[in-house]
């Protein structure tokens, strides 16, 4: 089957980059090498319409941004200095998240397979989205794009802690072939990097990329009475089956990013064998 690609992804480049990110899954850890899975993000080929897009969706969610999101996040958010009126540049995020962390936003072609999408992480490579939803499908989120990947994820990777963390989960996940933690690990990324919640400040904020990128689901997380909010223990997250296409029925809340880092480390120690992780 020939995969369709948006305009602005040259084709022959991404068609390659997928193939090899789908035989990397396939491989051993120490064999596989995730600066394939990479393309280029032809910024001079969005239209109109995607600086619009972006522009409305930067627009609409710094309403509430600093009443709702995470201390740690929003600095993160102001190094950036993202382009209110038109996409982003990785090339421009990448200049400053190298200076805070050596984290990195590489361009992908779309879907990883989960290894090799760990395989980026373990490198301090976050496989990013380039392409936008439509205008007219502002809400409509079926799959990652430039929004959710850049505004929602990006700003966490420039603290430290977090960045720590991030990398620590892709080398455990990476070197564990082991179905049941791999299983395990996914649900500690959707539970905190993609629906977490913090206390800062005697005051739940959101720090989950799938909140950030959510406006009706960042208010329902924080203030309805219907989920459940339960203290962050890692053990518990790992056992918690999670769900998608409609809001979440728990979150999870963390007291600081250390206690997720040092939780991951422990986990990693665990997993790999004692200083495998560092
Ligand atoms: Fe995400």
């Amino acid at each position: 089957m020939v995969q369709k690609y948006d305009a602005i992804i040259d084709s022959t480049e991404a068609m390659a980059a997928q193939a090899a990110a789908d035989a990397g899954a396939h491989l051993p850890a120490d064999q596989i090498d995730a600066t394939k899975f990479y393309i280029t993000q032809h910024w001079d080929r969005y239209t109109e319409e995607n600086h619009r897009t972006w522009a409305a969706l930067y627009a609409r969610r710094i309403e509430t941004l600093r009443e709702q999101a995470s201390n740690v996040f929003l600095s993160g958010f102001d190094a950036f200095n993202l382009p209110k009126t038109h996409m982003p540049r990785l090339s421009e995020v990448n200049k400053v998240l190298q200076g805070k962390t050596g984290w990195q936003s590489r361009p992908v072609p779309g879907y990883l397979p989960a290894k090799s999408f760990f395989a980026c992480l373990a490198r301090r490579e976050f496989p990013t989205t380039i392409t936008i939803r439509p205008f007219d499908k502002l809400d409509y989120l079926p799959e990652p794009d430039i929004f959710h990947d850049v505004y929602g994820h990006v700003p966490l990777h420039a603290d430290p802690v977090f960045a720590e963390f991030l990398q620590t989960y892709g080398k455990a996940a990476l070197m564990c072939d082991d179905e049941v933690h791999v299983k395990r690990l996914g649900r500690l990324f959707w539970f905190t990097v993609e629906f977490g919640l913090i206390r800062e400040d005697g005051r739940l904020k959101i720090y989950g990329s799938g909140l950030m990128s959510s406006i009706g689901e960042s208010k329902y997380s924080l203030e309805s009475d219907i989920p459940e909010r339960r203290p962050f223990d890692l053990e518990q997250v790992c056992n918690t089956d999670f769900e998608i296409d409609h809001f979440q029925p728990i979150y999870y809340v963390l007291d600081s990013f250390a206690q997720l880092r040092d939780a991951m480390n422990s986990y990693a120690e665990q997993v790999l064998g004692v200083g495998a992780a560092h």
